[in-house]
Order: structure tokens, then C-alpha cells, then sequence
């Protein structure tokens, strides 16, 4: 029998269940405090909410804090209240989910892309710097997978060209950069809550924000542009009138979602912990693979929040594709992400900025080669076992 007309061998032992890339955690007290709001007559925007923005706004060391509905919806009104409109030139990362360079889209900006570092998939400082011109206004770093941006060199560029600093922190809640929290420097800086993330409220966003006066832009905009909030019209001492003072959204937080956010909040550091524990074990369980790239640490003081465990494919070493490798994962029962193709590869900004994929080269190569493997405090290390043998069993398999 040739090579190639031998049967495949079976797979090593199977999953009998699925094991999904991620999962919340979610625990009792955050179960008990969605029943006591639903119980307490009030359940959108209200003291709840209040209590987590807070609470939130703390435990980053940021001065303001604003909950939405998104990070999305946060972004979005971040270039609003910061003033960025039609003709604007906003520079950011290919390598982030479509959201950040759609909200560009949205206030009529024209998103200018800077290439990352493929080691540490992060963007370039040096490539930002090349690409301001005078129309250039902000800049949208994004602390991707959960290591912080090199943020210093990007506030001297901020200062020095007079632009506005806003932060991708959708994947960064907990995360340091040089002993300090992402969500405490001189900007302003959004996260996300949404359920793959390190803490979740379901879905939902937090502005963070040093300058007063786009905390208030935030604010009004993001509830129909009215002047006093819902709560605060309906309870005893509230006067039920309000105004209009400019056409806004609907991007607020409900109550039954900071229920959850008020208990994650204070597991944050936990699940970090764990998140790290499950991402050296991977770490250490790959090290001998050629057919991967490890991720590896930004070259600055940084805490990892771990929100991804994101290995490339040396498709190199490989005979098969990343689509194929996933889809093996997938045979075996094993969950795996797509974290993310670059942005400037779908057809939407191909067609419109005529972007090729080889315009932004490392952004091409690590779209090409990126998957998400499970990672979540409730991961067991016998489930994170078979993901293991999965990948060792698939890469050694596929070998070129
Ligand atoms: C880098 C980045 N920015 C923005 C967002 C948008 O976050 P949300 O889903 O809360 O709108 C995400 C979500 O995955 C993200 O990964």
C-alpha cells in the first residue's frame, strides 16, 4: 500500500462532548443580584449601574467612567464626544475585530491602518508615526489579546501632533502596562464586557475617560441626547421633565447587566490568575512544536490580562491550512476562535481603500495563521489536556 491510498488511522481518543473556545463564568452572587434586580421593580438603567461604573472607574484608576451598551457602542461615542467627524483620519491596527475601524466608518473618518509587530501582535509605534499627515486627528491603539500597546511613545506622538488618544481596551480589563492600570492614563479608553471577554455583563461597554468634558458628550449622547437620565426623572425627589439638547443614541447599560458586572469585577485578578496558569501550561506543553509560534511577551513592564491564548500555525511546517487545522480541532469536539482576520482584508475596506493584504505584511501573515485555542477560568486541565493532544496529535499528523 502507497503513502498516500493507506487509510488514516483513527484519531487518538475522542471528545464525547464539546469543549467551546470560551465560556463565562458566572457565579452565585452574580445569579442572586440579576434575581434581586429583576425582584426590585427596576431593571434598566439605574443604581446598578451606577454602583459598577463606580466600582469600575476604581479599580482601573480612571478619573470619569461612563457604562454603555458596548464596547462598540463606546467606541463610537468616544470619536463623537472627542470631536472627530467627516474628513478625519484616524489611525489604528488592522489586527482587531472590524468594530474599531467600523466606528471610524460611522462618524464619516477614514480609518488609516499602521502595521503590528507579528511577534508580539501589537501595533508599531514607528509605523503610526509614519502614517500622520495633517488631516490625522486620533489614534486607536488596541491592546490586543490582553498585552498593553506601548503606550508611551504613543502619548508622546499624541502630544506632539495634538491628537486625541483613544484606547482599544476591549481586551484589556485588568491588564498593566509599566505598574500602571490600562483605563488610568491621560485618554480615554474602552472596554468590553461581552461574554468571551475576561469579565462580562452579558453584553456592555465602559468609557473611562480623563477629560470631563467628554465624559459629560458621552453621557447625553448616549441616551437620545437627553439632559437628565431615566432613573433619575422617575424616582420620588426626580422632576419628570427633560430636554433634547442634541440628537443622541441608545447605548445605555440596564441594571440587570451591571448585577453581573458588580460580582465579576471583584474576580477580575482571580481570573487573570487563571487565565495565566492555563496559558503557561500551553506554553509549556508546545514548546517542542514546530508547527507553532508561540505568543510571546511585549519587550516593556506589562501585566497580560491572557484574554486570548492566541498561537499561530507555522504553515510552513505544515501540509494543511489554518481552516483545515481548525476544522480538525472541531472533528475532535475542541471549540477554537478566529481571532481575527485582518481588517483590511474584508471586502467592505478592500474595495473602498483598494487595501491589499499584503499593504499591512505582518497583519497578513499572523490573519493567516492565528487561532484561538480555549481558554477560561473553568477550564479544566483535563479538558486542556485533550486540546493539548489535539493540537500535538494534528500538528505532528500534518507534518510537512
Ligand atoms: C479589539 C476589539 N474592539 C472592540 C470590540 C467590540 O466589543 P463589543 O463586542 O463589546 O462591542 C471587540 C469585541 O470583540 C474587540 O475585540
Amino acid at each position: 500500500m502507497t503513502e498516500a491510498s493507506r487509510p488514516p488511522s483513527p484519531r487518538p481518543t475522542e471528545r464525547t462532548s464539546f469543549l467551546p473556545f470560551s465560556r463565562p463564568t458566572i457565579g452565585d452572587a452574580e445569579i442572586a443580584e440579576v434575581v434581586e434586580c429583576m425582584r426590585s421593580g427596576w431593571i434598566t438603567t439605574g443604581p446598578r449601574v451606577e454602583r459598577f461604573t463606580s466600582d469600575f472607574a476604581a479599580y482601573v484608576g480612571g478619573r470619569h467612567a461612563s457604562a454603555v451598551s458596548s464596547a462598540t457602542a463606546g467606541l463610537h461615542l468616544a470619536l463623537l464626544a472627542h470631536g472627530i467627524g467627516p474628513g478625519d483620519e484616524v489611525i489604528t491596527s488592522p489586527m482587531t475585530f472590524v468594530a474599531t475601524l467600523n466606528v471610524i466608518e460611522l462618524v464619516g473618518a477614514i480609518p488609516v491602518l499602521a502595521d503590528i509587530d507579528r511577534r508580539t501582535l501589537q501595533i508599531r509605534v514607528d509605523e503610526v508615526a509614519r502614517r500622520i499627515t495633517p488631516r490625522t486627528r486620533a489614534i486607536i491603539p488596541v491592546h490586543f489579546v490582553g498585552q498593553p500597546v506601548d503606550l508611551d511613545p504613543l502619548l508622546d506622538l499624541a502630544r506632539a501632533h495634538d491628537l486625541v488618544l483613544i484606547e482599544d481596551a476591549a481586551h484589556a480589563a485588568g491588564t498593566e502596562y509599566k505598574g500602571r492600570r490600562i483605563g488610568s492614563f491621560p485618554t480615554t479608553s474602552v472596554f468590553s464586557f461581552h461574554p468571551n471577554k475576561n469579565i462580562t455583563t452579558g453584553e456592555g461597554g465602559m468609557v473611562v475617560t480623563h477629560d470631563d468634558a467628554v465624559l459629560a458628550r458621552v453621557a447625553l449622547l448616549k441616551f437620545h441626547g437627553m439632559s437628565r437620565d431615566a432613573w433619575k426623572r422617575f424616582d420620588k425627589a426626580g422632576s419628570p421633565r427633560y430636554d433634547v439638547d442634541v440628537p443622541g443614541y441608545k447605548y445605555n447599560m440596564l441594571d440587570m447587566q451591571a448585577a453581573l458586572g458588580i460580582h465579576q469585577l471583584p474576580k477580575l485578578d482571580a481570573f487573570i490568575a487563571a487565565r495565566r496558569r492555563l496559558a503557561e501550561r500551553y506554553q509549556t506543553a508546545f514548546r517542542d512544536l514546530d508547527a507553532l509560534i508561540l505568543p510571546e511577551p511585549v519587550p516593556y513592564p506589562a501585566r497580560h490580562a491572557w484574554h486570548l491564548y492566541t498561537p499561530l500555525l507555522e504553515l510552513e511546517a505544515l501540509t494543511i491550512d489554518r481552516d483545515a487545522v481548525m476544522a480538525e480541532l472541531k472533528a475532535r469536539n475542541i471549540g477554537v476562535g478566529l481571532h481575527y482576520t485582518a481588517a483590511h482584508e474584508f471586502s467592505y475596506y478592500r474595495e473602498r481603500y483598494r487595501w491589499c493584504p499584503d499593504d499591512f505584511p505582518d497583519a497578513h501573515f499572523v490573519s493567516e495563521r492565528i487561532v484561538s485555542l480555549p481558554l477560561y477560568p473553568s477550564l479544566s486541565d483535563a479538558d486542556q489536556d485533550d486540546v493539548i493532544a489535539a493540537v500535538r496529535d494534528i500538528a505532528q499528523r500534518s507534518r510537512r
